[in-house]
């Protein structure tokens, strides 16, 4: 079958990867070892396969790999700053956001693609930017509650005025 080279920057590395014309990001990604893109539904519903293109949430198993040429992605194994974590991971843990783990990688791109465009989103708007990921095992409340309590921390503080 035909072959050509797919170059693109991964996790804020340059990568040139041999790839079939058809074959899905999603596929693509997970033979070259980024095993936290998981495979679910495969129909663009379920959210496990999210990555971030260019910083925004689309599901792998929806694009070609080739559409991606020359473009950024972040999977999750690109959140942590080496040992450290990312804060939505911490927050994630610290509030039992994280059970089985299945649908954890998507949800916390979409949130970090969240929080990196709007400081301080509502409830409303977490609740909106990981309706896309199914999760069986935290009821939805879980992941939610760990968003606010990063976009919480990140609120710029009030300075009191001064007494007159
Ligand atoms: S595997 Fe891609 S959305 Fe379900
Ligand atoms: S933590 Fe298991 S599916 Fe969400």
């Amino acid at each position: 079958m035909k072959q050509m080279e797919l170059r693109l920057n991964v996790n804020g590395e340059t990568k040139t990867w041999t790839i079939s014309p058809g074959d899905l990001l999603l596929d693509v990604l997970r033979r070259e070892g980024y095993f936290g893109v998981k495979r679910g539904c495969e129909k663009g519903e379920c959210g496990t396969c999210t990555v971030l293109l260019n910083g925004r949430p689309v599901n792998s198993c929806l694009l070609f790999a080739a559409h991606v040429e020359g473009q950024e992605l972040l999977t999750v194994e690109g959140l942590a700053a080496g040992e450290t974590l990312d804060p939505l991971q911490e927050a994630f843990l610290e509030h039992g956001a994280v059970q089985c783990g299945f649908c954890t990688g998507g949800a916390l791109l979409s949130a970090k693609a969240l929080l990196d465009r709007r400081a301080n989103p509502s409830e409303t708007e977490i609740r909106e930017a990981l309706a896309g990921h199914y999760c069986r095992c935290t009821g939805y409340q879980k992941p939610v509650e760990a968003v606010l309590a990063v976009a919480r921390k990140r609120k710029p503080k009030i300075i009191p005025e001064e007494a007159a």
